[in-house]
């Protein structure tokens, strides 16, 4: 049997601020710039979610219907139209920066996804803008 990679693609926006309470007010401007901007600033997030299964007798890895029917209903209001430093329990503690929320919706979808094993989550990528972009694979990568 053949192992494909199916990809669903998501946008979320959202609010942050770069900031590290260990920091002085200096030291976290001279680290983080402008996404230390005392109110925050906003985002129009891209995820890339891509699972990894068998392809099934159905022709298909995992039915796309459901990947979408979790972001949507179980992962996207977590994080759409928040303010990611301040509304976002499982973000709570954690500065927001790209890589931080990859792995915090990498937590969130892993688990929303057991009821499909044996497809698995590969890779999450995060577009913070066009140009800037994150990918992680799982803990064990
Ligand atoms: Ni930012």
């Amino acid at each position: 049997m053949h192992t494909v990679e199916i990809t669903r693609v998501e946008e979320f926006s959202a609010s942050h601020r770069l900031h590290d309470p260990r920091l002085s007010d200096d030291e976290n401007r001279a680290l983080y710039g402008i996404c230390n901007n005392p109110n925050g600033h906003g985002h129009n997030y891209e995820l890339h979610v891509t699972v990894a299964g068998k392809v099934a007798e159905s022709g298909m890895v995992m039915n796309l219907t459901d990947l979408m029917a979790i972001l949507a209903e179980r992962v996207l209001p977590t994080v759409d139209h928040k303010h990611l430093n301040h509304d976002v329990p499982f973000l709570d503690g954690i500065i927001p920066t790209a890589e931080n929320i990859a792995i915090a919706l990498w937590n969130e979808i892993e688990r929303e996804l057991a009821p499909h094993e044996p497809c698995r989550l590969v890779r999450i990528k995060l577009h913070e803008s066009r140009s800037n972009y994150v990918e992680y694979r799982g803990p064990s990568s």
